[in-house]
């Protein structure tokens, strides 16, 4: 997909499409108006004969506007005047694609950035349009016989800015925002295959194709047989039920200087998470192939950071395993060694996550990472907590805190924080070893945090729990590709 920068106005640039934007009760954008002009007044004409009325997301495909230069032309809803916000403008663009995507157009021009729209910029504008275009075009790795739907004949994606001052911000704001989208596909893609391909081997594999397609990418997978010289004993201990083999997987990216610290991304990598012989009831347990979703997002974003060429050093670590019920499963009641000394009752099975996530922590001091970043489908009562539209926040640490939840705000990749406090971690007690790994229903996705704060003691490190936001369910069931928006964009506007 090209990307381009258009500082004429919406009558005087030729192009297949042109998306502009109708207010409630009829009232034109201004590159609305200009087309309306140049066609002696055929949009409004459209608009008093009740076709079009202008809430937010509603959109008409005019073709042939006498006098246009724009072949067609997408009138998308803006809602009330004057009050576009952030999250109206997103929708517009988001709807305003769909219909363009079903035309034979070529190219598009967006002229909703014109607008007045609070709290954004030229570039995240431009920047939304970009990611909003390609997650458009995705498409799920479907494994169906039948034949695929010829593919969007969308080529390339114009921005209007009305400031030529603003041009090199918009073209940074694609660039960006498509160097964006593609670290979502990728996480996409692995998330959305079925778990006896999308295997911890096959992440693996998948994270060495990184290494070849992107210099600056360097990738170490450990086996089993290296996690027991670690002495993961907790990793090793979800993985005992497993036939496929565990790998823990070490990508790094140089793109800033030899001695700055890097940032840490650690990704819960359960590719199939039965619950172990604390087994998880049938309905539904087939979307706990999404159990990889925090694998697959610090892949996604590695991916993008080396795409984007980004001065920072980053580690995507992911350990990598199957919960699996089987006669050398791990049963309730053992007790196993961390890698960091510390010991742990397994009293549920099915409390996984945090017991790969535990030993990976400790692995990472190793980098002596700036800060430590897990992103996990760690727990059903996040999804309780928070539903399915904020990611759940858990931080040792301020100003990280400060920094995640802006740029999820300026992404619209919502988090929500919730406190780490000893009071939750006592939950954890054990008689007979120096924690459990469970706490009982109320706070679980606290308690969980509390137990991996336990291994992060000293780090600046933060806990995103994606159980709810990462994928969704039902008609629509696929991954998200968040919080890969969330994430990159906190990279990019570290201080
Ligand atoms: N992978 C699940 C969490 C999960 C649940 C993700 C629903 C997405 C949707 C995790 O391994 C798990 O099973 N957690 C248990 C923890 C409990 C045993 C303390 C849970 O949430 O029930
Ligand atoms: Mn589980
Ligand atoms: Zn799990």
């Amino acid at each position: 997909m090209d990307h381009f920068v258009v500082t004429a106005a919406a009558d005087r640039h030729r192009t297949d499409c042109a998306i502009v934007g109708v207010y409630e009760k009829g009232a034109l954008s201004s590159a609305a108006q200009e087309l309306d002009r140049r066609s002696g007044g055929a949009v409004a004409r459209v608009i008093k004969r009740g076709d079009f009325r202008g809430k937010v997301g509603e959109t008409l495909l005019v073709s042939d506007l006498a006098g246009s230069p724009a072949e067609r032309v997408v009138l998308v809803g803006l809602g009330a005047s004057d009050k576009l916000s952030r999250k109206q403008y997103r929708k517009a663009v988001a709807a305003g694609l769909a219909i363009v995507l079903k035309t034979g157009a070529r190219d598009v021009v967006s002229y909703l950035s014109l607008e007045k729209i609070t709290q954004t910029d030229a570039y995240y504008r431009a920047r939304f349009v970009a990611e909003a275009a390609a997650n458009a075009l995705y498409r799920i790795p479907d494994l169906k016989s039948a034949k695929k739907p010829a593919a969007p004949a969308l080529k390339r994606i114009g921005v209007a800015v009305a400031d030529r001052g603003d041009k090199a911000n918009a073209e940074r704001g694609l660039r960006q925002g498509a160097g964006i989208a593609v670290g979502m596909a990728f996480m996409r893609d692995l998330a959305n295959l079925p778990p006896n391909i999308c295997t911890p081997t096959y992440l693996a594999n998948a994270a060495k194709g990184l290494a070849r397609d992107y210099r600056g990418i360097t990738v170490k997978v450990l086996g089993e047989q290296e996690m027991r010289k670690l002495k993961m004993g907790a990793l090793l201990a979800v993985t005992a039920g497993a036939d496929e083999p565990a790998k823990f997987i070490l990508a790094e990216y140089r793109g800033g200087k030899t001695g700055d610290a890097p940032i840490v991304l650690v990704g819960k990598g359960v590719t199939f998470d039965t619950g172990g012989i604390s087994l998880k009831p049938p309905p539904g347990m087939d979307e706990m192939k999404f159990d990889m979703s925090g694998a697959a997002t610090v892949l996604g974003v590695l991916k993008a950071v080396a795409e984007l060429k980004l001065p920072i050093n980053l580690v995507a670590a992911a350990p990598a395993c199957e919960n699996m019920p089987s006669g050398r499963a791990t049963k309730p009641g053992d007790i196993v060694t961390t890698m960091s000394g510390q010991t742990v009752e397994i009293l549920n099975t099915d409390a996984e996550g945090r017991l790969i996530l535990c030993d990976a922590l400790t692995y990472i001091r190793r980098y002596k990472p700036a800060a430590v970043i897990d992103v996990a489908t760690l727990t059903g009562a996040c999804v309780v907590a928070l539903g399915n539209h904020f990611t759940g926040l858990f931080v040792n640490d301020d100003e990280l805190a400060q920094e995640l939840l802006a740029a999820g705000v300026r992404t619209e990749d919502r988090a929500w924080q919730l406190p780490v406090a000893d009071e939750y971690g006592d939950q954890l007690k054990s008689n007979f070893a120096d924690f459990a790994n469970v706490a009982g229903r109320e706070g679980g996705a606290i308690t969980a945090a509390c137990y991996l704060a336990k291994f992060t003691k000293e780090l600046r490190w933060a806990h995103l729990d994606i159980a709810g936001t990462a994928y969704i369910g039902g008609a629509h069931k696929g991954s998200t590709g968040r919080p890969v928006p969330m994430l990159m964009d906190f990279l990019l506007n570290r201080p």
